[in-house]
């Protein structure tokens, strides 16, 4: 080949190959935002039809979930808090940890399956997925923002103000933008591909100790963590004794009913060997430690009535029921590209 034609060679090779990046580095494509519901799950409560699912929000939302430019200080985002190898819960941190290390008074919980549920937060404080965002910006000890503010900050990037251009056609950014787009991005984050689901699906098998942890687990468990979800949405008091230094009434807050004093969200228990630490306040590291608290009878006059069903549980029926639990981890789901950080390649 002479000069020029390695010349040109060169340069066919460059422009394919930073397509090829372009590619890698950027978009989703349509199928990429599609809503999948997998079966055997019920219709969900939020159904994107107000906010319809498209590569560029979603890629928006995806920015926004990993900048730190939503919180006053540039120190803390969403995924500070919600992290993607712990199904976006905080892996190994008891208590919420926000701005200038501020701590909080509750356990961050996974992001996962969010358009099923009908409330949010342990305490279903907040009714909208949309809406959701705004707790974490606004506390003084999690983000510590404003809108507004933010409004401000994008608009002065380069790289939001081109990409809301991209999205919209025009240069506006507003609350609605940021809100629907975030909403776009955690709602798509959709767990169903764990073991337990393929051997549901006859694609895969259960060891004997799974299956019977299955069983039990039916038994005694799933009148609150309900299949496919593990959740029904309910707020029961699951008889671990309140923690006196953080006096959390849980729902109680919200209803101001005595009778809701102390119950708390019935949480999922999917990718459950990755979020720990649990419950609301994050005082189990080990699904060995609750197993033992269910197993105990030694539950509060307001326990809820379906734990106090549950009984002695013996050491072969715990490990049973935790080799189950471990089926429920989603490897697919906890590697799935879509969710990754957009900065780190
Ligand atoms: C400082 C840590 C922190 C930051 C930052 C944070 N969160 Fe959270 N998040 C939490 C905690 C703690 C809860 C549970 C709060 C409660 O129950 O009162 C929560 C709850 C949620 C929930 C509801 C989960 C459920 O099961 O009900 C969603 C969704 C969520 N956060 C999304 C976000 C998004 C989006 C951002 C960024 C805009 C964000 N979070 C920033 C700590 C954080
Ligand atoms: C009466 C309803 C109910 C029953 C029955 C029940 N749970 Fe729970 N479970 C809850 C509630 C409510 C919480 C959250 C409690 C809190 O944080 O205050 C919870 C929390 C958990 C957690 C921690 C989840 C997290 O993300 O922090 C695990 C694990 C768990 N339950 C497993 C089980 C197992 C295993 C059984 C059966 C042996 C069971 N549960 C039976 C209501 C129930």
């Amino acid at each position: 080949m002479n000069k020029k034609g390695t010349i040109v060679l060169l340069i066919t090779l460059s422009i394919f190959l930073i397509s090829f990046i372009r590619k890698l580095d950027n978009s989703f494509s349509k199928k990429d935002v599609e809503l999948k519901i997998p079966k055997g799950f019920p219709k969900p409560n939020y159904d994107f039809s107000e906010n319809p699912l498209s590569p560029g929000k979603f890629e928006l939302g995806r920015k926004l979930f990993y900048d730190p430019i939503l919180s006053k200080d540039s120190s803390t985002s969403c995924e500070s808090c919600h992290q993607r190898v712990a199904a976006f819960a905080h892996i190994d941190h008891a208590l919420s940890h926000g701005i200038d290390s501020k701590i909080g008074t509750r356990n961050v919980p996974a992001i996962q399956n969010m358009i099923w549920r009908d409330t949010y937060m342990w305490d279903g404080g907040v009714n909208n997925l949309e809406i959701q965002p705004l707790n974490p910006i606004t506390s003084p000890i999690e983000m510590n923002e404003t809108l507004p503010n933010i409004i401000l900050k994008l608009k002065a990037n380069k790289g939001y103000s081109a990409l809301f251009k991209k999205i919209y056609k025009d240069t506006v950014i507003n609350s609605e933008r940021i809100l629907k787009s975030l909403a776009q991005f955690t709602g798509l984050m959709i767990s169903a591909n764990s073991r337990y689901d393929k051997y549901k699906a006859g694609k895969d098998t259960f060891s004997i100790q799974e299956k019977n942890g299955l069983v039990l687990f039916k038994a005694k468990c799933s009148s609150c963590h309900k299949e496919p979800l593990f959740t029904d949405n309910s707020y029961r008091n699951n008889g671990i004794l309140p923690d006196t230094s953080l006096n959390d009434i849980g729902r109680g807050k919200i209803t101001n009913l005595e009778t809701d004093n102390y119950k708390f969200k019935v949480p999922s228990l999917r990718n459950i060997e990755m979020t720990f630490p649990y419950m609301h306040d994050g005082r189990y590291k080990k699904l060995k430690e609750v197993l033992n608290h269910y197993s105990s009878s030694n539950h509060n006059a307001t326990t809820d009535a379906e734990i106090k069903k549950i009984g002695e549980l013996n050491d072969r029926e715990r490990k049973d029921i935790i080799a189950f639990l471990l089926t429920l981890t989603d490897k697919e789901f906890l590697s799935d590209k879509r969710f990754t950080d957009p900065n780190r390649k």
